[in-house]
């Protein structure tokens, strides 16, 4: 479902280049729930960003779903990714303006499913399970982090989108929106058989994946090769 292969990313700043990433290689099949875990700045954001299709890669390639999403045109690509993919990020990433209900609505509209009943229902489904239904009439501003993320999640899911992608979404959460989060992306996960990348710092979150993979200075390293890891586990 999700595919890269030898993709690299150099930042220049001034001019100093950050390999940010030295020749990723990774396969996800459909339906598989992966963590992805690794220190700050080993890269993991901007292979979830090239693998998302919103940032390009220098070289390599990603197909997504079959489909290579480096030789498309940018319309294609989005077009590609508002259909499939649903993203959440750590910070929430949610239209200030607009109360939960809008933000999820734009959501579901942008992809393809205008208003009708069946999509009201869709909304409101989502937004029981994620406990959020309350908050509908709140913007952003006037919601705690952890409902935000929880409108964010119901965002990302409106569509059912085929896959999932997610960085470090528990990162700014509390321990017990935390598990609300993580329950919810392995349910949707497990009952419509989503294809789920998360990338995570929490080693419990880790273990809500059916696989984890472990980043270092821009490359996929062995489990043992991660230090963090193995401390978190001593
Ligand atoms: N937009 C950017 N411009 C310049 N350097 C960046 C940018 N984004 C990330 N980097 C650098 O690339 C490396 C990998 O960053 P990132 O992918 O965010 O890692 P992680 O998500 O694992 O913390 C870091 O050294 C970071 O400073
Ligand atoms: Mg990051």
């Amino acid at each position: 479902m999700i595919e890269a292969e030898n993709v690299r990313k150099t930042y220049r700043i001034g001019k100093v280049d950050v390999q940010a990433l030295r020749g990723v290689s990774l396969q996800v099949a459909k339906g598989e729930f992966v963590t992805i875990v690794g220190p700050s700045g080993s890269g993991k954001s901007t292979l979830f960003y090239i693998l998302g299709g919103l940032t390009h890669a220098d070289t390599g390639h990603v197909i997504i779903d079959g489909v290579n999403f480096t030789a498309m045109s940018d319309s294609d690509r989005t077009r590609l990714r508002r259909s499939k993919i649903g993203f959440v990020f750590q910070k929430f990433n949610l239209l200030p303006t607009l109360t939960a209900e809008g933000n999820i609505e734009i959501a579901r509209d942008i992809g393809g499913h205008p208003d009708g009943a069946a999509q009201r229902e869709r909304v409101q489904r989502i937004t029981q399970l994620l406990g959020i239904e309350k908050r509908l009439d709140h913007r952003p501003a006037e919601m705690s982090g952890g409902e935000q993320q929880r409108v964010a999640l119901a965002r990302a899911l409106v569509n059912e989108p085929a896959i999932v992608l997610a960085d470090e979404p528990t990162g700014n959460l509390d321990s017990e929106n935390s598990e609300i989060v993580l329950k919810m992306l392995r349910q949707s996960n497990q009952e419509l058989g989503q294809t789920v990348l998360m990338i995570t710092h929490n080693p419990e979150a880790a273990t809500y994946g059916d696989r984890i993979i472990h980043m270092r200075d821009g490359q996929i390293v062995p489990p043992e090769r991660d230090p963090q890891w193995s401390h978190a586990h001593d």
